[in-house]
C-alpha cells in the first residue's frame, strides 16, 4: 500500500463535435488570444471555427500561429509578451504539443506581475506565484497528453536540450478532446505521436511515481493504442481509430501526469534537441532499448506488465515499430549522430523524466542504451 496525491484539468470534454462546447461552457473575460502552429490548424479552418464561435459570445480573439514543430524559449518570450499587451483574459492552445505546451507557458507568465525570461523559469530562479490565465487546451494530435500534464517542454537551444517549465498552476483549467482535429494528420504525424502516447503509457507504468491508479490507465492506453494505431496508420480517415487513438493518448497523459516517465523520455529529449528528431520518432526508437536494459533490473515489473497486456511485451512493441516503419536505429535517420554522441551525453538532464526511471542511471549507462540506438 502506497500514498498517493493526484492532479487533473477542471473539466474535460471528449467526442466527436466536442468543439462546438466552446460557444456553452463558463468563460472569464471578454477577450482570448489563441495560441497554434503554422499551418494545419488554419489551412483546414479550425481556428476560424473557434473565432467564430468566440463572435457569437463577444469575445475577441487575437491569434498567434508562430509556433515550431518543436516550440523554443524565444517564442514563448515573444507570445507571453503579446498576450499581456492585448490584455487578454484567455489562452486556447490548439494543435499539437508544442502548441499546447507555449500557450501553457503563456498562460503561465502572461499573468505574472514581472516580465522575465522564461529561461529564468525553466532554472528555478523564479516561480509561477500569482495564479496563470484561464487556459484552455485543444489537442489535434493523439500523442503528447499536454492537455493534462503540468509542464510545458521547451527547446532550450543555448542548452542543446528541452526543459520543462512545471508549476501545478499550469494544468489546463479545460481540456477539449474533438476527434475530429486528428482527422487531418499525415502518416507519419499519427505514427510519431502514437508512438509518444504508448511511452507515455509504458514509461509511465514502470516509473518510481507509479502506483495502482495510474498503472490501470497506462494498461487501458497500452492495449487501446496497440489495437488503433495501425488502423489509423493505415486509414487516418478511419473515425473509430482516431476516436480511441485520442482517448488512449488523454489516458496515457492522464497516467505519467501522476506518475512520471523514465530514460526514454530523459535521453530522448536530450537526443531529439541536439540532432534534431521529432520527439515522438525518437521516444519510439529509445522505448525497446530502455525497457531491455531496465528490465534486466527489474523482471518482475515486466512480468506484471506481460500479465496485464501481452506475452513477450519488448518483441510486441518491436513488431508495432516495424509496422509503422520506424527505423531501428537513430543513424538510419541522420548518419551524423554518431558525432553528437559527447555533446548528447554531457546534456543529459538527470533532474526531470530521468529521475523516475526504476532503475537509477548513471551517465554511463545512458551512454550503454544510447549506443544500443545508435
Ligand atoms: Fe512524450
Amino acid at each position: 500500500m502506497i500514498n498517493f496525491s493526484l492532479i487533473f484539468p477542471s473539466s474535460v470534454h471528449f467526442g466527436y463535435n466536442s468543439l462546438e462546447k466552446l460557444a456553452s461552457i463558463e468563460l472569464p473575460g471578454n477577450s482570448c488570444f489563441i495560441i497554434s502552429g503554422k499551418s494545419s490548424m488554419k489551412n483546414y479552418g479550425f481556428i476560424d471555427r473557434v473565432i467564430s464561435i468566440l463572435k457569437k459570445r463577444k469575445i475577441n480573439s487575437y491569434c498567434f500561429t508562430e509556433v515550431e514543430p518543436e516550440v523554443s524559449v524565444e517564442t514563448v518570450n515573444i507570445a507571453y509578451k503579446l498576450a499581456r499587451k492585448n490584455k487578454v483574459d484567455i489562452i486556447i492552445g490548439i494543435g499539437g504539443g508544442s502548441a499546447l505546451d507555449c500557450a501553457k507557458a503563456v498562460a503561465g507568465l502572461a499573468s505574472q506581475d514581472i516580465t522575465v525570461d522564461v529561461r529564468d523559469y525553466i532554472d528555478g530562479k523564479e516561480y509561477i506565484k500569482k495564479d496563470p490565465l484561464f487556459f484552455i487546451a485543444i489537442p489535434s494530435t493523439a500523442g503528447t497528453g499536454s492537455e493534462v500534464t503540468k509542464n510545458a517542454v521547451l527547446l532550450y537551444p543555448e542548452k542543446n536540450n528541452k526543459l520543462s517549465l512545471r508549476s501545478e498552476k499550469l494544468v489546463p483549467k479545460i481540456v477539449i478532446l474533438d476527434p475530429e482535429l486528428t482527422l487531418t494528420m499525415d502518416k507519419n504525424i499519427t505514427a510519431y505521436s502514437g508512438l509518444d502516447a504508448l511511452s507515455h503509457a509504458v514509461e509511465s507504468f514502470f516509473s518510481k511515481g507509479a502506483n495502482d491508479f495510474t498503472k490501470e490507465l497506462s494498461v487501458i492506453a497500452i492495449k487501446l493504442i496497440f489495437k488503433y494505431l495501425p488502423v489509423a496508420y493505415k486509414d487516418g480517415k478511419n473515425k473509430e481509430a482516431r476516436y480511441y487513438m485520442l482517448y488512449a493518448s488523454f489516458v496515457a497523459g492522464l497516467a505519467f501526469a501522476n506518475a512520471g516517465l523514465g530514460a526514454t523520455h530523459g535521453i530522448g529529449h536530450t537526443v531529439g534537441a541536439v540532432c534534431k528528431i521529432p520527439h515522438g520518432l525518437a521516444n519510439a526508437i529509445l522505448l525497446p532499448q530502455v525497457l531491455i536494459f531496465n528490465t534486466k533490473f527489474c523482471p518482475e515489473k515486466l512480468k506484471e506488465l506481460e500479465e496485464k497486456t501481452f506475452k513477450e511485451f519488448i518483441k510486441e512493441l518491436l513488431s508495432l515499430n516495424k509496422k509503422l516503419k520506424i527505423p531501428m536505429k537513430f543513424s538510419d535517420i541522420n548518419p551524423n549522430i554518431k558525432n553528437n554522441i559527447n555533446l548528447i551525453l554531457s546534456n543529459i538532464s538527470f533532474a526531470g523524466s530521468l529521475s523516475f526511471n526504476p532503475v537509477k542511471l548513471t551517465i554511463k549507462e545512458v551512454e550503454v542504451i544510447l549506443k544500443e540506438t545508435i
